[in-house]
């Protein structure tokens, strides 16, 4: 299994899972391509040559802020977001994290490239106001209303069913970026696909649970979702850029659908998580290619 090392940099245990060192990696968007990086998405991105990334997801911490325990009516525990991975010490700290990654996110797009970013009405406002700032285009926002919401448990609140994803280009002179208008509209029984999508959140065997059955991640995002999104706004053979992996549900779309992938994650209990999961892709479209040829297939 996967371990990491102290001392000895930089680590490449498996063929796909980079520890990112800046002493070591070189400028060349290559040593990223198809690799699991392990490190603070900011300075690794530093390390990416300007303008060579094809699209970008990014599904930031929330900043949720929360306050107390929340407890459903039956008086068990609401599973939420309680990592600290998304604890910030205030607005200023959140903005100015925000700022320092989007900024390398605009520098490492291409001109013909995209960035969305998801978020709540925790964050997504500060987010919004930030690329404005820095220069991005705003081409939409996409509102992904939830089919499952939890519901709002003590009654004080409307249920909070949607979050709020921008699609932006690099700047306001980028005009010749991928738009895969046709497939969406077959996608959408020949209408022009909107800006409302309605997906479930990610549940049942989509999940990905520890051994003991809890969900490893807390904020896994549904496969549904990425898969337009890179469908819509990537080309096969494109870089798809993911600065907050998580789970890696961006890099296994993008693989699924023929992209190449950069997935950078800090927390290391996930990259492995990742890893395994590009792994079982691997192994299920070699079994599909096979089906395809009529060889014998996985049993
Ligand atoms: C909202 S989650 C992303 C979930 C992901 N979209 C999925 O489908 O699983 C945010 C992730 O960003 C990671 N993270 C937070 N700060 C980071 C940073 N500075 N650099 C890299 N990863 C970071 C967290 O560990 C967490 O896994």
């Amino acid at each position: 299994m996967y371990k990491k090392k102290k001392g000895k940099k930089p680590l490449l245990m498996k063929s796909n899972i980079v520890i990112y060192d800046a002493k070591t990696f070189t400028k060349n968007v290559s040593d990223f391509t198809n690799k699991i990086i392990e490190g603070n998405c900011t300075e690794v991105m530093k390390a990416i040559p300007d303008n060579s990334i094809d699209l970008i997801f990014a599904d930031p911490p929330y900043n949720l802020q929360l306050q107390n325990i929340l407890i459903r009516p039956n008086n068990s525990i609401v599973n939420g977001v309680n990592d600290n991975w998304d604890k910030f010490g205030s607005f200023e700290e959140y903005d100015e994290f925000i700022k320092n990654w989007l900024y390398e996110c605009q520098r490492i797009l291409k001109k013909t490239g995209t960035i969305w970013v998801i978020g709540a009405y925790h964050n997504i406002f500060r987010v919004g106001k930030v690329m404005q700032d820095l220069g991005f285009w705003i081409l939409n926002d996409v509102v992904w209303i939830k089919t499952n919401p939890m519901p709002n448990f003590r009654g004080v609140r409307f249920t909070n069913a949607h979050e709020t994803l921008i699609w932006a280009t690099k700047d306001k002179y980028s005009k010749k970026y991928t738009f895969n208008y046709k497939l969406m509209k077959e996608m959408n029984n020949g209408k022009q696909m909107r800006s409302d999508w309605y997906f479930s959140l990610c549940t049942g065997d989509e999940r990905i649970k520890d051994e003991n059955g809890q969900k490893v991640h807390s904020t896994q995002k549904p496969e549904k979702l990425l898969t337009r999104i890179i469908l819509a706004t990537s080309k096969e053979g494109d870089i798809v850029l993911d600065p907050f992996a998580g789970t890696g549900t961006t890099g296994y779309i993008a693989k699924k659908f023929g992209r190449n992938y950069i997935m950078i994650e800090k927390e290391h209990k996930y990259i492995e998580v990742i890893n395994k999961r590009l792994k079982e892709l691997d192994d299920d479209l070699f079994v599909s290619r096979k089906s395809e040829n009529k060889i014998l297939v996985k049993t």
